[in-house]
């Protein structure tokens, strides 16, 4: 098999940029070019201020960018001078057409595709790192065969990326594995060989496993479904927990225990945010269904649904216990990405229950440490000709600490685990001092010590746990 020297990523994105620059860090001696048609996005990868925060990211950039990493909008120059190129797109959930809201939009990894085949001039290891349904590859391969140069051959790999964002930079130094699919054809296994090379800059051997196409392509979609099931699992148990009594944290610890079943992934929530769970497992839902399947389209249907549930559910909680209306009142949000540690908001719990709250006629103000201001008028408006930012702003507003957008406040609700709302970090009877009375904390994260908050004076009512105050109605719940 060949040994890689030059790299080419497409797409500079949350999973091209740091996958392709721990590739470069790892591998001195192989030149890595991470391309991406956004222009800004490659300048601010080039400036001080990378696109995306990630711990850690930083240092790998700095230390290997203008050595063996680059970063282009010269899409073509990139491919031409590769021996492996990544396909490393987004694949959002497509909107319009057939399978709107479950199949994902293909259209950039095939456009990437038919532009690796219309300028290679050698031959070329693609290797698909975006997360598609399965049998992507195939469609890859016949796009690329249908229109290479005479006597250039692609071979095409499924290299499905397992990182999680907030910890992209040790998921990646420390995988629990590396998944390369191939074609069961000499070819095709000489040619994740040399990919597996490459991941041997650093990761053990033993630790870099090889399968078929499909079964690569699958694996990504069912870790996916898997881990978002288990969060849906725990918060359907969050919902008896408040109505019984117990204690989620106690019961997801008492569970977790067992080998079987393991700790992680147990942590109740407001819900499941990020690019990833809700698309992969629409994408799941469609393929299954495609495959005339429909009790198990049904079944993974149900996660999604049962984290819209979770949303809504935590919403009506604070309305009721706000004396069932939030019309004029003002509600402060603490955090806005999906998850601590990242500036990322797609499909962030936090924007649904903002405008779950715009509909209740709230005055909210957010404060989040990493997401820029301009991301949270994007979420909270639709795309379209009218731009309704300033209508937004009538209800919403964004503080520059969390004490500016609790003061004046009726409630605090957090959506995000970040570690700079905990009691121990920041000052509740400073923010107590500064609220209207009765003061309510909804904790969405169980991230604070809710005996030690309610000794200030708080209301606290804390996903999973029973109810604290006063209900006016059972009704509304
Ligand atoms: P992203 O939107 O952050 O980045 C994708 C980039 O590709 C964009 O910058 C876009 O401009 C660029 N692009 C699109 N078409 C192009 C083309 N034809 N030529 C050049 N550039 C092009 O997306 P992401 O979060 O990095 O996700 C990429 C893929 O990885 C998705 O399939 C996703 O499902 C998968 N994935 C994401 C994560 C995650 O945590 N975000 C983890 C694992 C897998
Ligand atoms: C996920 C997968 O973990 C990763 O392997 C894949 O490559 C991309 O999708 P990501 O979405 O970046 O990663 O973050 P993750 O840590 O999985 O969290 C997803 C959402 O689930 C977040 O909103 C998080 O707060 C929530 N979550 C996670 C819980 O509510 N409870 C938990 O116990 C764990």
């Amino acid at each position: 098999h060949i040994t890689i020297k030059s790299i080419c990523c497409i797409g500079a994105g949350y999973v091209g940029g740091p996958t392709c620059a721990v590739i470069a860090y790892k591998n001195p001696h192989i030149k890595v070019t991470i391309v991406d048609l956004n222009a800004a996005r490659i300048a601010a990868w080039n400036s001080d201020e990378l696109p995306i925060y990630e711990p850690g990211l930083d240092d790998v950039v700095k230390s290997t960018r203008g050595k063996n990493l680059f970063f282009s909008t010269d899409v073509d120059g990139g491919i031409l001078e590769a021996d492996l190129i990544f396909v490393s797109v987004n694949t959002p959930t497509k909107i319009k057409g057939v399978g709107a809201g479950f199949a994902a939009d293909l259209g950039y990894v095939e456009s990437a595709t038919r532009k690796i085949a219309e300028v290679a001039k050698s031959d070329k290891i693609v290797v698909e790192k975006s997360t598609v349904p399965c049998r992507t590859a195939q469609s890859m391969r016949y796009i690329l065969e249908a229109n290479a140069k005479p006597d250039i051959h692609f071979d095409i790999l499924s290299n499905p990326e397992f990182l999680a964002e907030g910890t992209a930079i040790s998921d990646l130094f420390y995988p629990d594995r590396v998944l390369i699919g191939s074609l069961d054809t000499e070819r095709g296994r000489s040619a994740a060989a040399s990919l597996a090379d490459v991941y041997a800059g650093w990761v053990t051997r033993d630790q870099i496993i090889t399968m078929n196409l499909w079964s690569s392509e699958l694996s990504k979609l069912a870790a996916n479904a898997l881990l978002a099931q288990r969060i849906s699992s725990i918060n359907a148990l969050s919902a008896i927990c408040e109505a019984t009594g117990a204690d989620i944290d106690e019961v997801s610890y008492a569970c977790g225990l067992d080998s079987r079943i393991g700790p992680k992934f147990l942590k109740a929530s407001v819900g499941f945010g990020g690019s990833c769970f809700q698309k992969d497992i629409l994408n799941l839902v469609y393929l299954s269904e495609s495959l005339h399947l429909p009790e198990v389209a049904a079944y993974w249907k149900q996660v999604v649904e049962m984290n819209e549930y979770q949303k809504r559910r935590f919403t009506n909680r604070v309305i009721s216990s706000l004396f069932n209306t939030l019309t004029a009142k003002k509600i402060a949000i603490f955090g806005f990405a999906f998850k601590k540690d990242t500036g990322d908001t797609r499909e962030s719990p936090a924007i649904t229950l903002v405008n779950y709250f715009r509909e209740e006629k709230a005055y909210i103000s957010i404060y989040d440490p990493k997401v820029e201001e301009s991301q949270v008028w994007m979420d909270l408006t639709e795309p379209g000709v009218v731009d309704e930012t300033e209508a937004v702003k009538k209800q919403v507003s964004i503080a520059a600490d969390p004490y500016e957008a609790a003061a004046g406040a009726d409630a605090i609700v957090i959506c995000t685990e970040w570690n700079d709302f905990k009691e121990t970090v920041l000052d509740y009877e400073k923010i107590y001092a500064s609220m209207k009375k009765p003061a309510f904390i909804f904790d969405g994260r169980l991230i604070l010590d809710a005996k030690k908050v309610s000794q200030i004076g708080f209301k606290v009512e804390t996903i999973g746990r029973p109810r604290t105050t006063f209900v006016q109605s059972k009704d509304f719940e």
